[in-house]
């Protein structure tokens, strides 16, 4: 059985004090759930603060990005014995985001993975088609791409660490979401991709996330397909409310 994992990125929202009253106001809400695994991902320069607040819960802490190397002249990047030294145990990688704006290829994606699972955190691995992908046919292609470029020469044991978010481009922020028929479908495409990397067994146990528009109202039934695993919430993880309703989807 795979425990599902819901994590909110929060990108590029909340100042340290918004980020403080976020968090604590969800560690209450959310304090006797014991059977989903619940990650916050705040911004850099919150990640210290919002540790300390989530002291004595079982909320984990992601950051949405980290640099290869573990330190030296490189001027504005976090490297992961840095976020391991403010308690992070996850770190997202390869957002579409960071595809899109900040030049991530499958080839940064992967050293990214290395540099983040040689430190213990544990790499949550975006992948995801554009509109224009999934419209000419090419979304199993991207895909195929991603899970392959991202996940190259990784052991079977570093890949007991590995979380994947299934997050469709044109589903993200756009309040359309992928229909629980055509996640499914994804997800059991990339389950397929494992099991002929890494064999059954990690395919069984990993866990994939469905991202794009998850809110409380659509959270169980996307929830309810066979594979997918959990979600990656981006808008609806920014009010505790909200974020509470998914994780008790
Ligand atoms: P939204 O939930 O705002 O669509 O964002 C999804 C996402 O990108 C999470 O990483």
């Amino acid at each position: 059985m795979r425990t599902p994992i819901i994590a909110g990125n929060w990108k590029m929202f909340t100042v340290v004090e918004e980020a403080k009253a976020l968090v604590l106001a969800l560690k209450d809400l959310v304090k006797d759930v014991t059977n989903v695994e619940v990650v916050v991902c705040p911004p850099f320069i919150s990640l210290l603060a919002v540790k300390d607040v989530l002291a004595g819960s079982r909320i984990g802490l992601g950051a949405q990005n980290v640099y290869w190397e573990k330190n030296g002249a490189f001027t504005g990047e976090i490297s992961a014995p840095m976020l391991k030294s403010v308690g992070c145990t996850y770190v997202i990688i390869g957002h579409s985001e960071r595809r899109t704006y900040f030049g991530e290829t499958d080839e940064t994606v992967n050293k990214r993975v290395f540099a983040a699972l040689s430190e213990g955190l544990k790499p949550i691995v975006c992948v995801g088609e554009t509109l224009e992908e999934r419209e000419s046919g090419q979304t199993f292609d991207v895909i195929k791409r991603q899970i392959v470029g991202g996940l190259a020469n990784l052991s079977v044991e570093q890949m007991a660490s590995v979380v994947i978010a299934y997050e469709p481009v044109w589903a993200i922020g756009t309040g359309k979401t992928a229909t629980p028929a055509q996640a499914q479908e994804v997800h059991a495409f990339i389950r397929k991709l494992l099991n002929d990397i890494f064999g059954q067994t990690t395919a069984e146990a990993t866990r994939i996330q469905y991202g794009g528009s998850v809110k409380p109202d659509n959270a169980t039934e996307l929830m309810s397909q066979p594979d997918i695993d959990g979600a990656l919430v981006g808008g609806a993880s920014l009010k505790a409310d909200s974020f509470e309703k998914i994780i008790k989807f």
